[in-house]
């Protein structure tokens, strides 16, 4: 069984070294050391070039490195047919409701303001909510965006969730679709989003979203940069709809030097690091799947290229 493993970012030792031990028939082949294409029946990546699939005609399933799985999906010629599986949790889940709640807290506590008067050498104590007072909105409430919401339940936040379809998980307040869109919005100080990427979601953070938000309003953003019009935001930013945004994710990354949410006073950036895919956590899962894949059977995190997650 002949796997390639494609990616930028990831080290392939410790995959190599996981699928070795628990499947020893495997070839593991890192890009672009492949042999014969002819027989490569996997691959596990992330972000390979527009085409790159193509070269595999013996292709039985590709599995994404990530959970989100929109820059496979946007690639004109990936192969019609062949199954795609991404990561379900894989230890992201914790790591992505670390970095919700980091946002939600900061915003909530006023660290920004705190750090402008600590800059500005003022000692100014400010009024603060109550936690049960600062609802927070949970965009996509799927594998990792049900963890973040029932962390921050635990914090004392009254939690709002907005999805496709209609979802119920305890403490939190489920909203669905169009019709539940508005209502959503209106109540939530802090819209936090785990959305896909999908021809569906990509913009829908723009002018008019925002502006269903309460005035002084936060974004965190931890999911995809083309959920975002980003003009928009910044709009929203200078007009003072929105008081601050935690920005992880970006329609260009790395983000450009010299783009303005590097020096917006309102704007905190990462480098989309609200989790990332570790091996030890991830390979039991790749595992399983390249099993399950053998043997005929369906594999765990399958994608509906249909509905695009
Ligand atoms: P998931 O389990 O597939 O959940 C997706 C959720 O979004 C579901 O609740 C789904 O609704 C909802 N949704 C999809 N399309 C929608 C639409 N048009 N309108 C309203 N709701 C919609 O995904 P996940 O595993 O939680 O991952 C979410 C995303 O996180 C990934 O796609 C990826 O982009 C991002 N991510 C980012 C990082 C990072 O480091 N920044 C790391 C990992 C993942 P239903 O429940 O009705 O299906
Ligand atoms: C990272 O962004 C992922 O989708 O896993």
């Amino acid at each position: 069984m002949k796997l390639v493993f494609f990616s930028e970012t990831d080290d392939p030792a410790p995959w190599r070294e996981a699928l070795r031990t628990a499947l020893p028939g495997i070839d593991f082949r890192v890009w672009p050391d492949v042999g014969d294409p002819a027989d490569v029946r996997y691959t596990l990546v992330w972000k390979p070039p527009a085409g790159w699939h193509r070269r595999f005609p013996a292709l039985r399933a590709i599995l994404s490195l990530g959970a989100g799985v929109d820059a496979l999906l946007e690639d004109p010629d990936l192969p019609a047919g062949v199954p795609i599986t991404r990561m379900v949790d894989a230890g992201m889940g914790r790591q992505m409701a670390e970095y919700a709640a980091h946002g939600v807290m900061h915003f909530h506590r006023r660290m920004p303001e705190y750090a402008a008067l600590q800059r500005e050498g003022r000692w100014q104590p400010l009024e603060c909510p109550a936690a049960t007072e600062f609802p927070v909105g949970v965009l996509g409430l799927g594998v990792l965006g049900a963890q973040a919401a029932q962390m921050l339940v635990a914090m004392g936040y009254p939690v709002n969730a907005w999805t496709r379809t209609p979802r119920t998980l305890p403490g939190v307040t489920c909203y669905a679709g169009d019709a539940g869109r508005a209502a959503f919005l209106a109540g939530s100080r802090v819209l936090v989003n785990f959305l896909p990427l999908t021809p569906d979601t990509r913009g829908l953070i723009d002018r008019s979203l925002l502006a269903g938000l309460p005035r002084g309003a936060y974004l965190v953003n931890l999911a995809r940069g083309g959920h975002v019009v980003e003009d928009d935001l910044l709009a929203a930013l200078d007009d003072g709809q929105l008081a601050g945004a935690m920005l992880d994710v970006f329609g260009s990354e790395p983000l450009p030097v010299g783009h303005r949410f590097w020096r917006h006073p309102r704007v905190i950036v990462t480098p989309h690091i609200a989790a990332v895919t570790m091996a030890e956590g991830a390979a039991d899962q790749v595992i399983e799947n390249l099993k399950r894949l053998e043997a005929g059977d369906t594999p765990r995190g399958l994608v509906d290229r249909s509905r695009g997650y």
